[in-house]
């Protein structure tokens, strides 16, 4: 067993990049297996930040070799703009560095006009997807019919053929659904795509195989997750989840490594709970509080740049997280942001109809309903940035992260005290 696995507990954004980033160095391969360009994982260090979406953070490193598994779905643009992007500040990325999966799908421009139609058909109740085309891709992928893979997109005459069949009908559907909808054309998108699957040719390769490979051979592998748990498809707050594995189930699905080989899963949760897109969220602060907690977390998603819903630790949603992923750890980040506040309030049960209870419901019916029940602490009103060590802590920041790993159910190794990955507590 020699890999290592960092999941988000929550509904994202938790700051797995920092921690991916902060571990890279003990590890030969950073693996991401599930998502696609919806994540948004910032990485600061040496003054310079980092905003990475579909390539993983341990691109940003040397030593390593970064690959994308089958379970991702990949928009090829969006691909080679932010290799792009990382050459131009860091070097080149040779393609023993960096392999993407044969077998990954590939995102199309009528994935992002079937989204659009789709959420607009939903009113007011949109799920709140990042419009990126991931949920629609997905959707072909297990439908079969209408999906093209990485290994098709290289082959020129398996792409026009896959094309001329989907097309086609794909223009049939989004016109049954959008009246303003004009179709795609199949010669247009074959040019367009043929153009990045030559860029993209030296990348595409067997990373199953390669994954075995490298296992049997000692190397150690860090799984970099995407999403959180809450956002899982099977186990999170259906329907206002992605449309993967995005808990620690994901793992063996999205990268075909068995968890057997996972030494270590670090759960990662914000000391407090963000959201963004549709959904209950019964934690949520819709107050000056959560707007302080918005302003000091600088709570802007990565991707849509759009306001994140901020609101009190909830440890009967990241406690079924960190069960469903089978954590070892925790990782408590994000600390500092509630330095200024005079007390804190974390969620250590729901009152479901009058009953009190630690399960997180199975329909978003019942998640609307459910009433925090809180344990109130009292703040430390000072500040943590520059503190490097736990018994540096003030007493109530610390007792406070204790208390959110007792409730959680699993022991913090990791305390971060701001986003550089120098602002962090390791002993
Ligand atoms: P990810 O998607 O889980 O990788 O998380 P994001 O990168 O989307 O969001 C986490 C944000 O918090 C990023 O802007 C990080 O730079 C920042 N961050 C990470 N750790 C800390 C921390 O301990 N304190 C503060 N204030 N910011 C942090
Ligand atoms: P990282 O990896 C937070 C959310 C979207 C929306 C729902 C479905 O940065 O933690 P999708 O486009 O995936 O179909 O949208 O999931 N979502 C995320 N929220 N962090 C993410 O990634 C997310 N990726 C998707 O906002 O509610
Ligand atoms: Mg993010």
């Amino acid at each position: 067993m020699s890999a290592t696995s960092v999941i988000g507990l929550q509904w994202g954004d938790e700051a797995k990049g920092k921690i991916v980033d902060l571990l890279t160095e003990q590890h030969d391969i950073v693996v991401r297996y599930l998502g696609g360009n919806n994540a948004g994982h910032t990485v600061i260090f040496g003054g310079e930040t980092y905003k990475l979406s579909l390539l993983p953070a341990g691109i940003l490193h040397d030593s390593v070799v970064s690959v994308i598994a089958t379970g991702v779905v990949i928009n090829p643009k969006a691909f080679l703009e932010e290799l792009g992007r990382i050459v131009e500040r860091r070097g080149n990325v040779p393609p023993e560095r960096m392999l993407i999966s044969d077998r990954a799908h590939v995102i199309f421009p009528y994935h992002m006009a079937e989204e659009a139609a789709f959420e607009k058909a939903r009113g007011g109740d949109a799920i709140g997807t990042t419009m990126r085309g991931i949920g629609t891709c997905y959707r072909d992928k297990a439908g079969r019919t209408h999906a093209i893979r990485m290994g098709d997109l290289v082959n020129p005459e398996r792409l026009r053929r896959r094309l001329e069949e989907i097309v086609p009908q794909k223009n049939r559907a989004i016109a049954a659904l959008d009246d303003d909808f004009t179709p795609f054309e199949v010669d247009a998108i074959f040019d367009e795509y043929s153009k990045y699957a030559d860029q993209l040719r030296p990348y595409v390769t067997d990373t199953t195989s390669y994954l075995h490979k490298a296992v049997a051979g000692g190397k150690k592998l860090l799984f970099e997750g995407a999403q959180g748990c809450l956002l899982d498809i099977d186990h999170g707050s259906f329907p206002y989840v992605t449309s993967s594995n995005s808990s620690g189930c994901g793992i063996h699905s999205g990268s075909g490594v068995s968890e057997r080989e996972i030494s270590k899963m670090i759960g990662i949760v914000k000391a407090y709970t963000t959201r963004v897109g549709g959904g209950p969220f019964p934690t949520e602060l819709d107050d000056e509080i959560g707007q302080h907690i918005r302003d000091v977390g600088n709570e802007y998603g990565t991707v849509t740049g759009r306001p994140r819903r901020c609101g009190w630790f909830d440890a009967v949603a990241t406690g079924y997280g960190a069960r469903l992923s089978g954590v070892d750890c925790i990782a408590v980040m994000l600390v500092d942001v509630l330095d200024g506040l005079d007390e804190i309030k974390i969620c250590e049960a729901y009152d479901f109809n009058g009953v009190r209870t630690t399960d997180f419901p199975s329909h978003v019916e019942d998640l609307a309903q459910m009433k925090p029940i809180y344990r109130t602490v009292p703040g430390w009103k000072s500040d943590t940035t520059g503190v490097r060590k736990r018994a540096d802590l003030p007493a109530n920041a610390l007792k406070y992260v204790e208390t959110v790993a007792e409730l959680v159910g699993y022991p913090v190794e990791i305390i971060s005290v701001g986003p550089d990955r120098e602002q962090t507590i390791l002993d």
